[in-house]
């Protein structure tokens, strides 16, 4: 595992001096007896990012790797609770669920994020955060039709009569990955099926 950009942060306050940690990367992930990774869902609102990512960590748990599950709904609530929709504040939404995902790298953890994260310049950019092979970009392939049929916040409804603005695939781009690590199309497959597919691919790649 390389340690790029680990320890090159760029505050935006001087006099901010980076304090490097006496127990290393290595020695958390040997205790923790598997390798840390960003499991980065991204897909439509409706797509089943989040609904997948909990059944993956139900087996990761089940399999005793020490895992985190990041939700954009949950993450609103609050450390992002300042941030709406507009194309800056999404931005802003994936910088900081990126910023945060490459501490719990750092800590060891297998860590799952389901936001929409519509933007590729965003998702790489956290990808570039990170150490090479850490950032695993599962793109939630779920067709808009499907994701606006199954509506199970009322959201597509709302977006259709006005009441919402700048809503994702409607009034807001979506731009689909290009070649993500793992690509689920939903349509064909149970959320077992998909769940299964991404535990699969950390075993295949060591992992877990
Ligand atoms: S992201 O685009 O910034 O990545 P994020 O995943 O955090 O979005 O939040 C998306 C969730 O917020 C959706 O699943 C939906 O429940 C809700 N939501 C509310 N308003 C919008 C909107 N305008 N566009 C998309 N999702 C919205």
């Amino acid at each position: 595992m390389t340690t790029k950009n680990l320890t090159t942060p760029k505050p935006a306050q001087q006099n901010i001096v980076w304090h490097q940690a006496l127990v290393t990367p290595a020695q958390r992930q040997h205790l923790k007896g598997h390798k840390p990774a960003v499991l980065w869902f991204t897909g439509l609102s409706g797509s089943g990012k989040s609904t997948i990512a909990n059944a993956v960590e139900v087996k990761l748990n089940q399999l005793s790797v020490h895992s985190y599950l990041l939700d954009g709904d949950n993450v609103r609530h609050g450390l992002n609770g300042d941030l709406g929709f507009s194309d800056t504040d999404r931005v802003e939404n994936i910088r900081r669920i990126g910023e945060v995902a490459k501490l719990f790298v750092d800590s060891g953890s297998v860590v799952l994020t389901a936001f929409i994260s519509p933007f590729i310049a965003d998702r790489q950019q956290v990808r570039s955060l990170l150490p090479d092979g850490d950032f695993i970009e599962v793109f939630v392939d779920t067709p808009f039709a499907v994701c606006e049929s199954r509506d199970p916040k009322g959201l597509y409804k709302k977006a259709r009569n006005g009441e919402i603005a700048h809503f994702t695939g409607l009034t807001s781009d979506y731009e689909a990955p290009l070649s993500p690590e793992i690509h689920l199309k939903t349509a064909q497959y149970t959320i077992e099926q998909s769940a299964q597919h991404v535990v699969q691919y950390l075993r295949d790649n060591g992992y877990v």
